[in-house]
């Protein structure tokens, strides 16, 4: 016998039937397949180019002419330093865009989430609320600005700091007599956190909330820019980000605290002659080069959250057995990441081999904190949440600089790796 009983599912509605198939033993045999997360991380794996197909990523650059010139005009201007007039305006830009009294630019946007918690007064020791579900740079600033992080799960309707948690848990450290420092949401994949809820939460225990808004320059909510809440915010331009200076980011907040961010990045140096320092100070800022860049793509941010939200809508129209990212207390989301949970039946990381092996890059959606070795020994509040996400999440190509065709070869993969693996269950 050739053939063999197979469970069919059917993509849309989800039901599932059982009948004979003929041809299934024919198929060629798929690739062992390893679960992606245990693996090297994908980054650094060889570009499976061929001549014809090149590998698409997940969110590269996407820079032209305009970058370029603005980069010889920095250049040009004499100012190859961590200061300058690019610097300036672009800190003046950034603050004007995102509706922030200022801004100071720097060296990634780790660094912004680190000297933004030492300019709210965090100090070795204290323990700072940090939400599970994010990329690991959250909760390495607290680390490295000597505090320790405390994770919170994150709640259905943002995939964001659960406000519910956040309560109970500052409750349970009042009575103990024992605030955290500080709380940092993220707005992950450029969604906004619920901030009306933990922005009346935090001024209720007093305690200072930092966003972290590295994934979401150009999402609003509230009426407010993403980076426009708590008591300051981060943003990173990284080169995945959707406006990159190859590597960078800002801290956004009122004057004091970003005349105190640009002081400790300028290693705590006073104005005397002789270099002058009563404190220790960091090397973070950002050169005058990239902020050149940087003023050029955020002059095209507009365009490019229109391209990401227009593959975001092939994907979910193409899909709607994906469930997509909720924008729930996001008006308009800067869609940098086009990131749904699939079904049950089909693990993130089978369906990212067979992009892969189609020459597209994709990842499950990031793992949490609480589920990172390194941080087996902090405490954790729920995460069950954040668990799931990460069970079903996937991250496909969302670049703004993705062709029409490029998009069609994504869809058609994905739309085989589906059909495939349904044949599976
Ligand atoms: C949520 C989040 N926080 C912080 C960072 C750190 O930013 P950077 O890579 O610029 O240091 C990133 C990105 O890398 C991020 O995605």
């Amino acid at each position: 016998m050739s053939g063999t009983w197979v469970k069919r599912i059917n993509l849309r509605t989800g039901q599932i039937k059982t009948r004979y198939d003929g041809q299934f033993d024919q198929q060629p045999k798929r690739r062992q397949f390893r679960d992606v997360c245990e693996q090297d991380d994908m980054r650094s794996r060889p570009f499976s180019v061929t001549a014809d197909q090149p590998r698409i990523l997940l969110s590269p650059p996407d820079v032209g002419e305009a970058e370029r010139e603005a980069l010889l005009r920095a250049f040009d201007t004499g100012w190859i330093a961590p200061l300058g007039p690019e610097v300036n305006a672009f800190e003046a830009e950034l603050a004007e865009y995102t509706g922030a009294e200022s801004c100071a630019v720097l060296a990634s946007g780790t660094s912004a989430l680190q000297l933004g918690l030492l300019a709210i007064g965090v100090k070795p020791g204290d323990e700072v609320v940090v939400q599970s579900a994010t990329f690991a740079a959250t909760a390495f600033a607290v680390v490295h600005a000597g505090a320790i992080p405390a994770f919170i799960d994150s709640d259905k309707s943002t995939w964001n700091m659960d406000p519910d948690l956040l309560e109970q848990f500052l409750e349970e450290r009042a009575a103990q007599g024992r605030l955290p420092k500080a709380v940092m949401p993220v707005d992950l994949y450029g969604m906004l956190a619920n901030f009306e809820r933990l922005e009346a939460i935090c001024q209720s225990f007093e305690i200072p909330l930092i966003e972290d808004a590295a994934e979401a320059l150009g999402s609003e909510g509230q009426q407010r820019a993403g980076g426009a809440f708590g008591s300051c915010a981060a943003l990173s331009f990284n080169g995945n980000k959707i406006i990159t200076t190859s590597g960078g980011g800002a801290l956004l907040g009122p004057s004091e605290l970003t005349e105190r961010v640009r002081y400790l990045a300028t290693q705590a140096r006073e104005p005397a002659l002789h270099y002058q320092h009563t404190e220790i100070g960091y090397n973070a800022r950002m050169s005058n080069l990239l902020a050149g860049l940087g003023r050029a793509q955020l002059a095209g941010l507009e365009a490019k959250i229109e391209r990401r939200t227009q593959i975001f809508n092939r994907y979910q129209r193409d899909f709607p057995q994906i469930e997509w990212i909720p924008s729930t207390h996001t008006e308009r989301s800067n869609r940098w990441l086009s990131v749904g949970l699939l079904p049950e039946w089909v693990k993130p990381a089978d369906v990212c081999a067979d992009l892969d092996a189609a020459g597209i890059e994709a990842r499950p959606a990031w793992k949490p904190m609480h589920a990172q070795p390194v941080f087996e020994s902090a405490e954790m509040i729920g995460g069950e949440v954040a668990d799931q996400l990460f069970s079903r999440g996937i991250c496909l190509p969302s670049g703004s600089a993705m062709s029409s065709d490029e998009l069609d070869r994504v869809l058609q993969a994905l739309n085989q790796s589906l059909n495939d693996r349904s044949l599976q269950i």
